[in-house]
C-alpha cells in the first residue's frame, strides 16, 4: 500500500480526555474509525498517537491526506 485509503470525505469529531493517548489510524483500514484498529498490519502504515492535555472535542481526519497528523486540516476539501 503506498497510498492510505480515505476512510471517509469528512472529519471524526472525538471528545477527548486529558492525559488520555490515542491511536489515529494512518492506512484508513481500520473497522474503528478514526482509531487504530490493527488492520495496518503489512501495509507499511503506522497510527499515529495523539495525546490530549485537556478535555477537548477534536476532529481527527478522516479523509487520511491530512498534512497535521493526526488532525483534520481541511484536505479533506481537495
Ligand atoms: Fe490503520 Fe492501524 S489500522 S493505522
Ligand atoms: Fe482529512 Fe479533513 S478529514 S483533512
Amino acid at each position: 500500500m503506498d497510498k492510505p485509503k480515505r476512510a471517509s470525505d469528512t472529519p471524526f469529531g472525538v471528545v477527548v480526555k486529558a492525559g488520555n493517548a490515542y491511536f489515529w489510524c494512518a492506512c484508513g483500514l481500520s473497522e474503528t474509525q478514526p482509531f487504530c484498529d490493527g488492520s495496518h498490519k503489512d501495509t507499511g502504515f503506522s497510527p499515529v498517537r495523539f495525546d490530549a492535555t485537556e478535555d477537548d472535542k477534536v476532529f481527527f481526519c478522516g479523509c487520511k491526506a491530512t498534512a497535521n497528523q493526526p488532525l483534520c486540516d481541511g484536505s479533506h476539501n481537495n
